[in-house]
């Protein structure tokens, strides 16, 4: 792989907070209305977040007020699923137990960028369905909106019982510093993340990103969470220790293609997709519970992988079209992507570009796999 000397062109390195955000509103590209297979996931996790309520209520004191955190809600239909899914859990052990239901305080974490004007006006009718299936004597619940990265404190020591946290901390604090912009020579020529043919310092730096930022967030869940509490944490991963596998990579690379389409059209700067890298790492579970076990504070009570093929996640494949198909995947790319992608190419070829992503996705013979990590952990006493 070619390593070129970089043109500098002035200190207009943009913080990942600024351009980091699901597509909002309710839009035909907006995560809305394409976070289908992340729903899906996040059903997937059902049973773990109920043995984890169960863990808790079998080794502590019924406190009177739970403090949940739900990490990176973004804004949409799944946005609440977890937090339901906690609360029903809870009620469920309330019940068994015949004690009273606690008092819940819920605190919906996502980037300032996120669309919590979306997630707010859909708190009523939460509310709403909560008091008509639950009863006037569960609750109350508070519900509280925080916007900040979860790569940093975000709530009170000990204020929290429950940590949930699906499809999120695969993305990084940063580009790593070796490959944004500003760096003194373009690495990874071409592409935008870890590929085949990307010199090793790429993974090495996007490893190296990766364990400082995981090793943070697990450091401040620490102070926040009280001794006992509960995080289940799903994420884009890998099955094995090679970070270029097609797995990882290969839709990266389809959105590089593609951004090379763009420049062999003369629709972009070649130097733009030479300079630009995504703040994402899908690590192994090796990587994770090496960081756990660094950090210390945590005990990883479970850990399990599923792999699955994101079109049937997209839904009932068999009586859809593969053209729909593959352009439903990319739409559903797009509204995870374009914030990210606009803020370096330029909101004018978004249209264009995921076009071609879909057609590359359309033409390719390889199998697209889409591993998810589930981790369940403890908050030592
Ligand atoms: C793919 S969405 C997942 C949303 C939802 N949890 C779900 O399962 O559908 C990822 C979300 O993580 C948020 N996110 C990424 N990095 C973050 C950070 N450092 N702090 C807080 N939120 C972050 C993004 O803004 C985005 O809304």
């Amino acid at each position: 792989m070619e390593v070129q000397q970089k043109t500098m062109e002035g200190p207009s390195i943009k913080k990942v907070e600024q351009f980091l955000h699901m597509n909002g509103g309710e839009g035909e590209t907006s995560y809305a209305k394409n976070s289908k297979s992340q729903g899906k996931v996040l059903s997937m996790t059902k049973p773990i977040i109920e043995e984890a309520i169960l863990a808790f209520y079998n080794t502590t004191i019924f406190p009177e007020s739970i403090g949940i955190a739900d990490l990176g809600c973004s804004a949409g239909p799944n946005t609440l699923v977890a937090v339901t899914e906690i609360m029903n859990a809870i009620d469920i052990q309330c019940r068994q137990l015949d004690r009273s239901s606690p008092e819940f305080q819920v605190y919906l974490n996502d980037l300032p960028g996120n669309d919590f004007n979306t997630v707010f006006k859909s708190l009523t009718p939460f509310h709403e369905k909560l008091h008509q299936e639950k009863g006037e004597s569960f609750g109350p619940c508070f519900f509280a909106g925080v916007p900040g990265s979860f790569y940093g404190r975000l709530f009170p020591i000990k204020s929290l019982h429950f940590v949930h946290s699906s499809y999120s901390i695969h993305w990084l604090s940063q580009v790593p510093p070796e490959l944004r912009e500003d760096a003194n020579v373009v690495l990874n020529k071409g592409k935008i993340y870890i590929s085949k043919t990307s010199p090793v310092g790429v993974s090495v730096a996007y490893l190296t990103q990766f364990q400082r930022d995981f090793s943070v967030f697990l450091k401040s869940r620490s102070k926040e969470m009280v001794a006992g509490g509960h995080m289940v944490l799903t994420l884009r991963g890998r099955r094995v220790g090679d970070p270029s596998t097609d797995e990882s990579c290969i839709l990266w690379d389809f959105i590089a293609q593609a951004l090379n389409d763009l420049v062999f059209e003369g629709l972009i700067e070649e130097k733009k997709v030479d300079s630009f890298n995504v703040p994402y790492y899908d690590p192994s579970p090796e990587e994770m519970k090496l960081e756990i076990q660094k950090e210390g504070s945590f005990t990883l009570s479970r850990l399990e992988i599923g792999v699955m093929d994101p079109k049937e996640l997209l839904g009932s494949g068999n009586s859809i079209d593969k053209h729909v198909l593959d352009m439903l995947l990319a739409k559903g790319i797009r509204s995870v992507s374009e914030p990210i992608l606009k803020s370096q190419f330029g909101e004018g070829v978004m249209g264009h570009l995921y076009e071609r992503l879909g057609e590359h996705i359309g033409s390719t013979t390889k199998g697209i796999t889409n591993v998810t990590l589930v981790l369940s952990l403890t908050r030592n006493a």
